[in-house]
């Protein structure tokens, strides 16, 4: 049994497709964005009051060759938000400057990380939202229960 399961966490890590498990064993990411971001990103669009998420990610990934690049600029512009260092300056033009975030830098890390993981490769972000699909994704080939 525990086989079967570990294989299943390793083959989404392997796709990629399953991101909230690479930040399950931090403090979750995609909880503190609940907490701390979400009242002003959403996910994928359409926006509420700030750039959605997912599209940024994509910005990240354009910009940034490796994570921990991408994800120390996060950390760096989350602490203190600032138009030269933007990936997307237009969007503060559009929106206003992002607040600094006051989080422990662990809570900073895991939150930038889970960002970064947002990225979707397969690019058209409404087809069929395999980013957003975690839950069906699991079940997929990964029957734990039989
Ligand atoms: C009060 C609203 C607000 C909150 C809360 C907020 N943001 Fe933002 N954020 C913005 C706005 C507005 C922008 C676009 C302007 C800018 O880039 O500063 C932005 C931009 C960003 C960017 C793009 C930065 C770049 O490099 O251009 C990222 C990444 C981001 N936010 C992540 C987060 C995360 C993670 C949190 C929670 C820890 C968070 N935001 C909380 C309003 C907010």
């Amino acid at each position: 049994m525990k086989k079967i399961v570990t294989a299943c966490i390793l083959s989404g890590l392997v796709t990629g497709a399953y991101p909230a498990i690479m930040t399950a064993k931090t403090l979750s990411g995609q909880e503190i964005f609940t907490r701390n971001c979400s009242v002003c990103h959403s996910v994928a669009p359409p926006p509420k009051s700030a750039p959605p998420i997912m599209p940024i990610a994509n910005r990240y990934h354009q910009k940034f060759q490796t994570k921990n690049e991408g994800v120390q600029h996060l950390v760096a512009y989350l602490k203190s938000p600032n138009k030269d260092k933007a990936v997307d300056p237009q969007a503060i033009a559009r929106f206003g400057l992002m607040p600094a975030q006051t989080l422990p830098d662990l809570e900073l890390r895991a939150v930038a990380e889970w960002v970064w993981n947002q990225y979707n490769s397969n690019t058209g972000m409404g087809r069929g939202g395999r980013g957003m699909g975690k839950a069906q994704g699991m079940g997929r080939g990964c029957e734990v229960n039989q």
